[in-house]
């Protein structure tokens, strides 16, 4: 069994390498440049735009991210090549009221074409990462206050680590083909309360800025191209995802607990506070 993750560099992506190399299961990683990777993953050079930029010999399941050009072909030689199993990346977005967004779009037509493909198919379909928490570190930076969208929001984010053992369990045993999972972390929190945790790991005193939903509307809009910005405010400002109830599928896949958002900003405290 030989897995290839793409997105290797990335959160996600990155999570199941991770998950792999403690397993002690065989992984390459689809990159884009030199990265470290842990003993056991090979790196291998490719753009996913274009499937004929690199090998799949000796692949049997690929950790797939959804929204890449030309997926098709990638699923056929993927098929060609002896593939059996695709872990593909979703979202929450997919389960929500509407799928007649931006975001819900892409993974939708990535789900599609992954069921066309006829290969064994498992879709992980996660909150909010908690790796979006980065986002509030240019604001931890310049002080203490940190402004946040949607402030009666609570969301159950997910520490990347829980869907990429999710991934490669997927991939590595019997039982999930056909099977979409919601995941989710352990606990519901609304914006001030990941605020309050994020300073209590780093020993400062934050204050959550609640904005209104017209000052989310102005940075929302500000920060991303209006597709995407109008699928999130969907989701948060109009309930179109129901990111905050909690499911059991990362214990029932993995066999432990959700991890919590405390344990991710413990790991990632640095990243707040290097330069
Ligand atoms: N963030 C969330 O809350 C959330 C929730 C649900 C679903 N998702 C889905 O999860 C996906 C991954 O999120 P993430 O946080 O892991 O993203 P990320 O950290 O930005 O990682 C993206 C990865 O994709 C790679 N990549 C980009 N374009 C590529 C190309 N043309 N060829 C090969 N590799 C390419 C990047 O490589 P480089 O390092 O070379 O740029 C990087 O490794 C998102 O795109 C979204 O669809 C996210």
């Amino acid at each position: 069994m030989t897995i290839l993750v793409t997105g290797a560099s990335g959160n996600a992506g990155g999570a199941v390498v991770a998950a792999l190399a403690a397993e002690g299961l065989p992984g390459r990683a689809l990159v884009r440049k030199e990265v470290e990777l842990p003993a056991g993953i090979e790196a291998v050079y490719g753009d996913l735009n274009q499937a004929d930029t690199f090998s799949l010999a000796g692949v049997t399941g690929i950790f797939l991210l959804s929204g890449y050009d030309r997926v098709e072909e990638l699923l056929a030689k993927a098929a060609g090549a002896g593939v059996r199993r695709i872990a593909l990346l979703s979202s929450s977005s997919i389960a929500g009221k509407s799928t007649d967004n931006a975001v819900a779009a892409y993974h939708l037509a990535a789900e599609r074409a992954v069921i066309a493909s006829g290969l064994e198919w498992t879709f992980l379909r996660p909150n909010s990462f908690m790796s979006n928490t980065l986002r509030w570190r240019d604001q931890l930076r310049a002080g203490d206050v940190v402004r946040v969208q949607f402030p009666d929001v609570p969301i159950s984010t997910i520490h990347p680590l829980d869907i990429g053992e999710v991934a490669v369990r997927a991939m590595a045993e019997d039982g999930h083909a056909g099977t979409a999972y919601r995941l989710t972390g352990p606990v519901a929190l609304k914006p001030a309360e990941q605020v309050e945790i994020l300073g209590q790991a780093l020993g400062r005193k934050l204050v959550a800025q609640e904005l209104s939903r017209e000052e989310s509307h102005q940075e929302l809009f500000a920060s991303m191209p209006a597709p995407y910005a109008e699928a999130i405010e969907g989701f948060f400002a109009d309930g179109n995802v129901d990111e905050t109830s909690v499911t059991d599928a990362v214990e029932t896949v993995t066999g432990h607990p959700p991890r919590t958002l405390q344990e991710w900003v413990r790991e990632n405290a640095a990243l707040f506070t290097d330069g």
